[in-house]
C-alpha cells in the first residue's frame, strides 16, 4: 500500500491500496460483510475482481493506526463501464453517458460508521473522477438508505434501476464529471428550492416488490432520484423536460 495522506481525515490515514494487499484487503471485506444484518447490501467481488480494481483502478483504504477501517474504489474496467451505461441509457428516454465506472468496495468497519468516513471518501472518488474526466456509478440495493443516502449527499441522481434476481434489486447512482463545475452542493436543497420549475414526487406508498417497476415507470418518464428519507427516494424532473 501508499501512504497518500496522514490525517486526511481526523486522525485517520489514508492509503492506495495495491494487488498485493489482496488477502488483507479481502479478508478485512469478508469479515465485514459476514457482520451485516442484510448481508445482500454489499455485494462481494470475486477474486479476480478485487484483484483487477486493486492493480488497475485505484483502490483507497482508511487507517486508523494500523488497523483498516474503510474502502472504497474506483473500478476502471472499460468493457464493464460500457455495460453500465447501458444499463442506465436503457432506462431512460435518451442516452445519457457512452460509460460509467463504477464506484464499488464502499465499507466501513462496524465500529466506525456514522462518523462521516464514508462522506470523506465518497469525497475523494469525487475528485478523482473529475481529475480524470470520468462518469462514476455507484450499484446500491433498494434498501441500504446509508449507502444511497452517502452517494446522493455528493450529487449523485438515480438513473437507472436493475433486478438482479429476487431480493437483489439495485439502483444505478450516477456523477457525470462534466457536472462537478456547479454541482458541489446537496443538489436536491437547490432543486427542491426551484419547484416551480420541477415536477417533484416524493409520496409514493409502495411495497417492496413493487419498487423496480415503479422507479423504471418514473425514469422512462424523464424522472431523476434525488434523495432519500424514510427508505423513500424523492424524484425531481424539469417541467419542460431539460436536465437537472
Ligand atoms: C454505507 C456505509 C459505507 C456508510 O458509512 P459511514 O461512514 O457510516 O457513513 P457517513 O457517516 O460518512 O455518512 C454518509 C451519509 O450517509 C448518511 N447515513 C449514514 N448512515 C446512515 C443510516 N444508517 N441511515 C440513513 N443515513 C445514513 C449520513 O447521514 C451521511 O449523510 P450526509 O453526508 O448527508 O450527512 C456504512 O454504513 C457501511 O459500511 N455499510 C455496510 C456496507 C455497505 O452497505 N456498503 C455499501 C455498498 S453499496
Amino acid at each position: 500500500m501508499i501512504l497518500l495522506k496522514e490525517n486526511a481525515y481526523k486522525s485517520y490515514s489514508l492509503c492506495q491500496m495495491q494487488e498485493s494487499d489482496f488477502l488483507y484487503v479481502k479478508k478485512f471485506l469478508d469479515e465485514q460483510r459476514n457482520q451485516l444484518d442484510k448481508i445482500e447490501f454489499f455485494y462481494p467481488y470475486k477474486d479476480e475482481e478485487l484483484k483487477a480494481v486493486l492493480s488497475d483502478g485505484v483502490f483507497w483504504g482508511m487507517f486508523d493506526g494500523k488497523r483498516l477501517i474503510a474502502t472504497f474504489a474506483i473500478d476502471l474496467d472499460e468493457e464493464y463501464a460500457k455495460q453500465i451505461a447501458d444499463i442506465i441509457n436503457s432506462s431512460r428516454k435518451t442516452s445519457v453517458v457512452d460509460k460509467a465506472y463504477e464506484s464499488s468496495g464502499l465499507m466501513v468497519d462496524a465500529e466506525y460508521r456514522g462518523h462521516g468516513i464514508a462522506g470523506f471518501l465518497m469525497q475523494t472518488a469525487v475528485e478523482e473522477a473529475r481529475l480524470r474526466k470520468i462518469n462514476i456509478c455507484g450499484v446500491v440495493h433498494t434498501l441500504n438508505i446509508a449507502s444511497m443516502s452517502t452517494f446522493f449527499s455528493r450529487g449523485f441522481t438515480l438513473q437507472g434501476v436493475w433486478n438482479m434476481r429476487k431480493g437483489y434489486d439495485f439502483v444505478y447512482l450516477l456523477k457525470r464529471y462534466n457536472e462537478y463545475a456547479n454541482n458541489q452542493g446537496l443538489i436536491s436543497e437547490k432543486l427542491l428550492q426551484n419547484s416551480e420549475k420541477y415536477d417533484i414526487i416524493d409520496n409514493i406508498e409502495y411495497t417492496e416488490p413493487d419498487k423496480v417497476i415503479i422507479h423504471k415507470e418514473l425514469l422512462a418518464k424523464g424522472y431523476y432520484g434525488i434523495s432519500c428519507k424514510n427508505n423513500r427516494i424523492t424524484f425531481v424532473r424539469d417541467k419542460k423536460g431539460g436536465n437537472l
